[in-house]
């Protein structure tokens, strides 16, 4: 049996565990956290042994893979010292903080032969999944826009990098994995409003190489927590709620209309609105199910190092379109996700 464990064990390394410790073809070794209570306390809830110091639990526990959930800034650090020890390693998103460490990640890891996956978790929402399927299928026809709404109150222990860095890098992923494009150039316009050091809000636009428009609205700065996807196509609009993992599809019109006053209108109106039926699921659960079965069949898993670089380099793009205030042209870039 495969052996597993996690280290950061905070916000979302907390679920990482969960997720394992729920596993049956896995076995969850132990925990590490520098922050030793933090360690001892997830420890003692789900029964594993825990460490303060990640090199100790990888001496003694010898796991064959790991989910990283340090601070981004540590990503590098930590996931060094696994690949340089033959762990696998499932890094939360984003892959790093910069371009340069992400790809140092990536060569050590190719180098020595395992897996690294990042965890770029919104492909495995079950939503987006059949989302995906219909769009492949046409039932959108051709896709004009894509609009990804994420607003957020601001999370107080995320300290290291930027809102969009850290959280707009979920959309940029999603919309490179609907379109499986290249994306031709983007804008963005940030602010800075409650954080005195880094943006905490980003209205991005950005064109695919077909000509449709991907538009991206993410902030920290907002009371609701908000997660849409809205998707206009020739045929009509698919809105999917990624929290609910609730997924709907607008039908166009084009027929004559039997209410004489509406045939005045150009163009679409209304049509037939379909609830999507979604076998929900935890996306969590899913991105560690791909982790296990890329280990197990020594395949590469759903989202690679290279692929998590890639949104990492659009996403530190729109930062620097907010900070030059210009249009930044992708032309030469290889921009198409690998999903
Ligand atoms: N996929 C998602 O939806 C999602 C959601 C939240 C966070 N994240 C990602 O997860 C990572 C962690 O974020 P978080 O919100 O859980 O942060 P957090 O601050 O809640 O947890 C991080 C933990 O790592 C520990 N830590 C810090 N440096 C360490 C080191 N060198 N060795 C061992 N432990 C160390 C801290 O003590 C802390 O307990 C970030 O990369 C973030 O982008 C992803």
């Amino acid at each position: 049996m495969l052996k597993a464990a996690v280290i950061g064990v905070g916000s979302m390394g907390s679920n990482h565990v969960r997720v394992y410790r729920d596993m049956e073809q896995v076995e969850l070794v132990a925990v590490a956290d520098q922050a030793e209570a933090t360690a001892a306390r997830l420890g003692a809830r789900f029964g594993v042994p825990y460490y303060a110091d990640y090199r100790k639990m990888l001496d003694e526990c010898q796991p064959d893979m790991v989910s990283l959930a340090v601070p981004t800034i540590h990503h590098l650090e930590v996931g060094m010292e696994l690949i340089r020890r033959g762990v696998h390693v499932l890094v939360e998103k984003p892959i790093t903080g910069t371009i340069q460490e992400g790809q140092e990640l990536i060569d050590l890891a190719e180098k020595n032969g395992v897996v690294l996956a990042v965890g770029h978790i919104e492909r495995f929402n079950p939503a987006v999944q059949e989302l995906r399927r219909r769009l492949r299928e046409g039932m959108a026809g051709r896709i004009y826009q894509l609009h990804a709404v994420r607003l957020s109150p601001y999370p107080a222990r995320i300290r290291d990098v930027g809102v969009v860095i850290d959280l707009a890098s979920h959309d940029i992923d999603l919309l490179r994995f609907l379109m499986n494009e290249r994306i031709t150039r983007l804008y963005g316009e940030t602010l800075q409003s409650i954080n005195s050091d880094r943006e905490d809000a980003l209205n991005g636009v950005l064109r695919f190489a077909s000509g449709a428009i991907g538009v991206l609205d993410v902030n920290w700065i907002t009371p609701k927590k908000i997660r849409t996807l809205t998707i206009t196509g020739a045929r009509g609009l698919f809105h999917c709620d990624l929290l609910s993992q609730e997924l709907f599809f607008y039908e166009n019109e084009f027929g004559p209309s039997q209410w004489d006053t509406l045939s005045v209108l150009r163009g679409v109106s209304e049509g037939n609105v379909l609830g999507i039926r979604i076998n929900r699921q935890e996306p969590l659960a899913a991105e560690i199910a791909d982790f296990v079965a890329a280990v197990q069949a020594g395949r590469a898993p759903t989202i690679t190092g290279r692929d998590g670089l890639e949104t990492l380099r659009l996403a530190h793009e729109f930062v620097r379109s907010g900070r030059e205030q210009r249009l930044i042209q992708l032309d030469e870039a290889p921009a198409k996700s690998a999903g």
